[in-house]
């Protein structure tokens, strides 16, 4: 306690936050190719990382866009925002975009790459990710549950 301090009740930290970005054509999920990509919605798969998020005692915050410069830019914005990591699953842009793992390289934030199917056990086109450059680590496969595991190792890698 410092003398400023002293006698005020104490506030407890503030929890630690979260970005989440998922690209492009995921907010068809749960029409789109279900037998690919699973029947959960994105605002499904939102919800269940808030809720992880909570009982892990970390902000998520999760958005979706189909535009790359949007994922530039909220990447670019994310440390003077206030977070400490990045989930990303950046769709088809996974395989093409240097501007986004440009991006993740220039903030430097942990970041942890996230897909619902496996991309490696699909078409050849899928198994190149320039994002994979700049994360710490992937999972892929495992539907919307790929977000929650995430999650739970990025919580991880944050407080080791
Ligand atoms: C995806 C895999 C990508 O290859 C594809 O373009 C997507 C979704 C996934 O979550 O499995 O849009 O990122």
């Amino acid at each position: 306690m410092t003398e400023a301090s002293a006698g005020r009740p104490q506030q407890p930290p503030p929890a630690m936050r979260i970005l989440c970005i998922s690209g492009p054509n995921l907010q068809l999920l749960g029409t789109r190719e279900p037998q690919v990509y699973g029947k959960e919605t994105i605002a499904e798969i939102h919800a269940r990382l808030a809720e992880r998020g909570l009982s892990l005692g970390v902000h998520v915050e999760a958005r979706q866009t189909n535009h790359e410069g949007a994922i530039v830019d909220w990447i670019g914005d994310a440390p003077r925002a206030g977070f400490t990591g990045l989930l990303i699953n950046p769709g088809a842009y996974t395989h093409t975009s240097i501007a986004i793992l440009d991006a993740i390289r220039a903030v430097a934030l942990p970041c942890i790459e996230v897909h619902l199917s496996n991309p490696d056990a699909r078409e050849p086109m899928r198994r190149r990710s320039y994002a994979a450059r700049g994360c710490v680590g992937r999972v892929a496969g495992f539907g919307g549950e790929s977000y929650v595991l995430a999650l739970e190792g990025l919580v991880r890698i944050l407080t080791r």
